[in-house]
């Protein structure tokens, strides 16, 4: 599919169960077992749902990544995304990025022993003099809300390889008609869905999208223990 196709088309299937074109919201919590753990792909919709698996697949599909995963807000992705990390751990991220992002790392993780580094990220020299032996991960907004500053994406991307921390891209305000942060060597890309991907000012969304199946392995985990998942 080329991209116009794919913004009307990507994720959805025809329905299995009665060939529905369109994907029907599925307003179920729970799904029937018929045995322990024997169900059809769902057992309960906190952990996955039909109608979020279409909008995931959708997501994925439009920033060419192999996985998507959908949230209730895009604050409640970045905060997935930092779950990932453990006390002691370091990240480095752009200093005029987001205000919810900058208060969530700075007033409510900071307090759990992960240390944020706030640097001018659109001179990529600073990321690599920021880099310690606790670096785990550079956060990166390009172009920023709402200063529009931009990040050579790819040039982070090789500082955080050879770092061995993972390049996270939020990339909300380009959207992925204009940029594809994994194509360009990023392992996550984030939106607030509630912008551009939303469309119409209607709904609050989050998503995050990657190619690692271990990294979205984590982030499901994470998606299904505790961070808000987009529902039905
Ligand atoms: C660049 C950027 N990232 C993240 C967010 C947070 O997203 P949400 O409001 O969907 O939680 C916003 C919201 O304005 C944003 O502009």
């Amino acid at each position: 599919m080329k991209r116009d196709t794919k913004i009307i088309h990507a994720g959805v299937e025809p329905d299995p169960s009665t060939g529905a074109i369109m994907t029907p919201i599925f307003q179920t919590s729970t799904y029937v077992q018929t045995g322990p753990n024997e169900h059809k792909g769902y057992d309960y919709s906190r952990a996955g749902n039909p109608t979020r698996t279409a909008l995931e697949n959708a997501f994925a599909s439009l920033e060419n990544a192999k996985h998507g995963l959908a949230f209730s807000s895009g604050v409640a992705a970045t905060d997935a995304v930092i779950r990932l990390l453990k006390p002691g751990d370091e990240v480095i991220a752009a200093s005029d990025m987001y205000g919810g992002t900058y208060r969530l790392f700075s007033k409510l993780w900071a307090d759990f022993g992960i240390k944020f580094i706030y640097i001018d990220t659109t001179q990529v020299e600073n990321i690599s003099a920021a880099i310690t032996g606790q670096t785990k991960m550079i956060w990166v907004e390009t172009p920023t809300n709402p200063l529009m500053n931009i990040t050579d994406i790819e040039a982070a991307a090789v500082i955080a390889k050879n770092a061995g921390a993972l390049l996270v891209v939020d990339n909300t305000f380009a959207s992925p008609y204009l940029q594809n942060p994994l194509d360009l060597g990023a392992d996550i890309v984030m939106h607030s869905a509630t912008k551009y991907l939303g469309g119409h000012s209607d709904v609050i969304m989050g998503s995050l999208m990657m190619n690692d199946d271990e990294l979205r392995e984590k982030l499901f985990f994470i998606q299904k223990v505790v961070v808000q998942c987009r529902g039905p």
